[in-house]
């Protein structure tokens, strides 16, 4: 695997190259994002990644500092996934100026679930997408399904500004208890860890009232919210949506998703099932 910390190298190195499959990341990783390296051979001739922990995305206050950077045991990661090309530019590199130009997402897709909880956070999310898709320049771009509402942003993104890169999504890939693997998960205790299962718990449970045909999506939320509280979770929200647009569902509507977010302390941990 190649290793570039500036975009001038990774961009000598890929020229000609072919195909190339893209998995942005945000480093510390785990079977995930590795799936999703894997999952990439398949859409590119070419397999890049990025490690780059973008702090547009982060609000004053979250974790931009303590965010964990393994930068080592990610590159053997990646090397063992059969990753080409690594692109791990520092912040001189990606941001040598201020980054007064964005991408801002509408409010119907960014200022709802996460966005409402995390504010801003996609707009740096999709600034710092689109400026790595100018710099890697990929056919195709793989993004997990863990993070639900990102994915469907950068597909709004992708095709409302014509690019031509193909949006591949990749499942969630989970504990054996339940948990979405997550680089937050290493901020857990011992004793959190083993609650951690829990939203994933409770946001099954919705999917099977759903597919038993309970229709009262708001009383399914409502149980699954106190169940969280009553366990000393801070539920962020717990939300039944349309899957395409993430907009609240009609009673009748199929293609439905259930997202979650909730705090155990001080770590917020998301998750989301498709019905
Ligand atoms: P990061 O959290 O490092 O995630 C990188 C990619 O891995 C994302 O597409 C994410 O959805 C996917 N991923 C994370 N956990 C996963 C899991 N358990 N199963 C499957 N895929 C998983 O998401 C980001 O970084 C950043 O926002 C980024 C897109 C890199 C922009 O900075």
């Amino acid at each position: 695997m190649q290793i570039h910390h500036t975009i001038s190298g990774l961009r000598a190195a890929l020229r000609g190259a072919g195909r190339v499959a893209f998995v942005p990341t945000m480093g510390n990783l785990h079977e995930g994002h590795v799936a999703l390296m894997r999952q990439a051979r398949g859409h590119g001739n070419v397999v890049a990644a990025s490690i780059f922990v973008n702090r547009l995305q982060f609000r004053p206050g979250e974790d931009f500092e303590k965010y964990p950077r393994t930068f080592e045991a990610d590159c053997a990661k990646l090397s063992e996934a059969g990753v080409d090309h690594l692109f791990a530019p520092d912040e001189g590199e990606m941001y040598p100026e201020v980054q007064t130009y964005a991408v801002e997402p509408p409010p119907d897709q960014a200022g709802v679930l996460d966005g409402e909880f995390r504010p801003g956070h996609f707009r740096g999310v999709a600034t710092v997408v689109m400026k790595l898709f100018a710099v890697v320049q990929p056919q195709a771009a793989l993004f997990g399904k863990k993070d639900f509402q990102q994915l469907m942003i950068i597909r709004n993104m992708v095709r409302q500004f014509a690019l031509p890169i193909e949006i591949v999504p990749g499942e969630t890939v989970r504990a054996p208890d339940g948990l979405a693997l997550s680089s937050r998960n290493g901020y857990l205790t011992a004793a959190q860890r083993a609650e951690a299962p829990r939203l994933y718990r409770a946001i099954s449970r919705i999917v099977s009232g759903i597919r038993a045909g309970n229709r009262d999506f708001a009383a399914l939320e409502a149980e699954a919210l106190a169940d969280l509280r009553a366990h000393d979770w801070s539920p962020d929200y717990i939300a039944v949506r349309n899957s395409l647009d993430l907009q609240l569902p009609a009673a009748h509507e199929s293609g439905l998703v259930v997202l979650g977010a909730a705090r155990l302390e001080s770590t917020r941990l998301i998750d989301n099932l498709e019905v």
